[in-house]
């Protein structure tokens, strides 16, 4: 990579704007750090990353799967993710387990990863309320059992574990 902004893509597949906003923090923190970064919808990326030294993917979870659009993301654009360095985040958890625990990947994910040689996942907690459409959604507000969990101090220390690693890969500092 040359001595320069190092460039970062953000890729979200979310359905209600969560990971879409965990995705805008991520890549504040980048942007701070002297990243120049992409924040986009997974559906909306480009197949071909050169434009890009390193990626971060993330996709909300819905009934044990990546939302489709990250997962789509991760195969079209497989031979540019496996050429630089690439990091996934999962958000779904509606408690405070991702706070408090390491959460592994599902399954399809961990294949991903594998696949990718991805650097390194994590999961965050998610955020459901009100006005999330959709039957199942709904109901799982309605019981009380919505909310958000997501930690932003947490999606900070890991944004800024990636800046640094992208820094020290091109040689640009500027702390974090
Ligand atoms: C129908 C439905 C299924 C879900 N399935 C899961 C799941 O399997 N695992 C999980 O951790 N969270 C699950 N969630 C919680 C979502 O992942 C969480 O609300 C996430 O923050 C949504 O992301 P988004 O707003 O970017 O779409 C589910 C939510 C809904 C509405």
């Amino acid at each position: 990579m040359a001595n320069q902004e190092p460039r970062v893509l953000i890729a979200y597949g979310s359905k209600y704007g969560s990971t879409k906003e965990i995705a805008v923090h991520i890549g504040e923190v980048l942007n701070k750090a002297g990243c120049a970064t992409t924040v986009c919808p997974a559906g909306e990326a480009a197949t071909d990353l050169s434009a890009y030294d390193a990626a971060v993917l993330g996709g909300g979870l819905y009934a044990g799967r990546w939302h489709r659009d990250a997962v789509r993301l991760a195969h079209r654009a497989r031979r540019s993710l496996r050429k630089r360095p690439v990091w996934l985040f999962s958000s779904g958890p509606l408690d405070p387990s991702a706070s408090e625990r390491e959460i592994p990947p599902v399954r399809g994910v961990r294949r991903i990863a594998d696949r990718l040689d991805a650097e390194g996942h994590i999961t965050f907690g998610g955020r459901l309320d009100e006005s999330a459409r959709g039957r199942i959604a709904r109901m799982i507000v309605k019981s009380g059992k919505g909310g958000d969990f997501r930690d932003f101090g947490q999606i900070t220390g890991w944004a800024q574990t990636i800046a640094r690693d992208v820094a020290a890969r091109t040689g640009a500092s500027r702390g974090t």
